[in-house]
């Protein structure tokens, strides 16, 4: 007999794919701009491109993490309809960062991802802050972590969870002044750290994967990209904890008056709730979790990842384009885009 919650599990199967395409076609044309120096042009390429395909993707869905107030993105924007919206499509919650780290991309430096999240509708925290601190670690320490407690009892119970010395443990850090006290903590205690210049996305999520050589990520980073990285925790296991973060009194102020609490502890399932999450990205630049694009005239590979929830499957996808049957439709734009 079919029930309601089988047939979501087949619509989300089907749909998994339609995301690899989102992310292949956002990641292929803004990698076109790697190394040149303009990372609007190449957010702007990417957002074109993941618009394009999801309207072909057959969901009604809605943007709660997009490209929001910080970036004054004219599409993905939150509360924007994606999909096709055909009248029996599943409901779902949609969450994009068509490009995680847009200087990554301006400099050609590594880690750059495309990425998209879907989910049961209601099931992503719809946070509009800009920053949040963060704490993340692996399946094997989760449940080990207190974002409240202090950094040395963090590093002392994920080091005694992972059997290892506090001087064996990396933490990914990004490499921002605000981070100089978390910083030298880190160091007083004697562990390891890899400062990155953006992408903690990808950060978050190595400490996830075993064999990165990467044990916990720690420090402020943008709130939509805590949302990102929860629902890839729930996909690989670990745990994300997470605080938002104000740089002024200013922007505090206004996010207390639209209901935010300062000193709430999200935990992963606070910011990604259930097992009906999708997550999917394609690397643009090459890095640790997936090669960025390849170009060769008329051809390009890509590499992605896509993984749910539900099942823990995660599926790493090589996928080789034959650009010359390749564009997407922007009705935005009322034209064909090339890929
Ligand atoms: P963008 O892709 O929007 O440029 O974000 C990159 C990033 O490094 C994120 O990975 C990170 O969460 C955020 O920026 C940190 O913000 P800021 O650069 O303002 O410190």
């Amino acid at each position: 007999m079919t029930t309601s919650s089988n047939i979501t599990a087949d619509i989300e199967r089907e749909v998994m794919l339609d995301l690899v395409r989102v992310t292949e076609t956002a990641a292929l044309r803004a990698g076109r701009f790697m190394g040149r120096g303009d990372k609007e042009a190449a957010d702007q390429a990417a957002v074109d491109g993941m618009r394009g395909m999801l309207d072909l993707v057959d969901i009604r869905g809605t943007v709660v993490i997009g490209e929001g107030e910080k970036d004054q993105a004219p599409m993905l924007y939150i509360g924007e309809k994606v999909g096709n919206w055909a009248y029996d499509g599943p409901e779902m919650d949609i969450a994009v960062d068509p490009v995680e780290g847009t200087r990554l991309v301006a400099y050609g430096l590594p880690n750059a991802v495309s990425v998209i999240v879907a989910a049961k509708k209601g099931s992503l925290a719809p946070i509009t802050a800009w920053y949040m601190n963060k704490i993340a670690v692996g399946p094997e320490a989760a449940g080990q972590i207190d974002i409240n407690a202090p950094v040395r009892e963090n590093l002392r119970v994920v080091a005694a969870t992972l059997r290892k010395k506090v001087r064996d443990l990396t933490v990914v850090i990004l490499d921002r002044p605000r981070h100089a006290r978390l910083i030298q903590e880190v160091r007083d205690c004697g562990a390891r750290i890899k400062l990155i210049s953006d992408g903690d996305v990808s950060g978050g999520i190595s400490a996830a994967l075993p064999d990165t050589g990467v044990d916990m990520l720690m420090g402020i980073g943008g709130a939509p990209e805590g949302v990102l990285t929860a629902a890839a925790f729930k996909c690989l296991g670990g745990e994300i904890q997470a605080k938002l973060w104000f740089p002024d009194e200013e922007s505090k102020e206004k996010a207390v008056q639209q209901g935010f609490d300062p000193e709430k502890v999200y935990y992963t399932e606070n910011l990604a709730s259930g097992d009906q999450i999708i997550f999917a990205a394609t690397g643009i630049t090459d890095g640790e979790l997936l090669q960025g694009v390849r170009y060769q005239g008329d051809r390009a590979i890509t590499h992605s990842v896509v993984m749910r929830a539900k099942t823990r499957t995660v599926r790493f996808i090589q996928a080789y384009h034959d650009l010359r049957y390749k564009t997407v439709r922007s009705k935005q734009r009322s034209r064909e885009l090339t890929v």
